[in-house]
């Protein structure tokens, strides 16, 4: 169902399904870090678009953990899902499972914590729509982003302070 003033979760979950190709592989003959890292920024974009209806940029990602290797011809599984909104930002998690076709059930391989923010054709932060929290599962998701959210900025300016002015020698 739609609801004008707000998207719930469910409403912009989004999946990418993914086959390892030996173009994927790193120097171990695993698949290569950054390969995961594009498809998590993908299926978080299609996440905070179809929330937001507005075009998104990703602003960070934090907490990428790597949890095991993902091996050439397993099928990797991106699952998205909206956990925090703030005025023009959005937290997405993503999970990311891998799987042998032929073998044992797919297992969790990595997932992280992206930020997207809405942007205007100036590519200016604009305000998107409210995060409708349906479960306790989400809104227990949402407090939990809400206070990564503001650890990011208190982080951002931390780090904005202890840049070197131009003029320091
Ligand atoms: C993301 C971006 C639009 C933010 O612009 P800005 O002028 O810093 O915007 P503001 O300081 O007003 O912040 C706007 C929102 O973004 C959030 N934000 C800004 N930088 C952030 C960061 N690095 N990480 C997480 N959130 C961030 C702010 O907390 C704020 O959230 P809120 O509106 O929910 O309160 C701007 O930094 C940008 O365009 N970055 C490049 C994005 C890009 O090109 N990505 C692809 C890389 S190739």
């Amino acid at each position: 169902m739609s609801h004008p003033e707000g998207r719930t979760v469910a409403e912009s979950r989004a999946s990418v399904v993914r086959l390892t190709v030996p173009t994927d592989a790193n120097f171990m003959g695993n698949v290569f870090g950054g390969v995961i890292l594009a498809e998590i920024d993908r299926v978080a974009y299609v996440s905070a678009t179809r929330h937001s209806g507005l075009n998104c940029v990703t602003a960070s990602f934090d907490r990428v953990d790597f949890l095991a290797p993902v091996r050439l011809g397993q099928v990797v599984t991106f699952d998205s899902r909206m956990t925090y909104v703030g005025h023009a930002s959005m937290e997405i998690w993503v999970e990311v499972d891998a799987e042998d076709l032929t073998g044992p059930p797919r297992r969790l391989v990595g997932n992280a914590f992206v930020t997207m923010v809405a942007v205007g054709p100036d590519g200016r932060p604009i305000p998107v729509r409210p995060l409708l929290l349906t479960t306790e599962q989400e809104r227990r998701l949402h407090a939990e982003g809400e206070a990564r959210m503001n650890e990011r900025r208190r982080m951002r300016a931390a780090a904005s302070g202890a840049r070197p002015k131009e003029h320091d020698p």
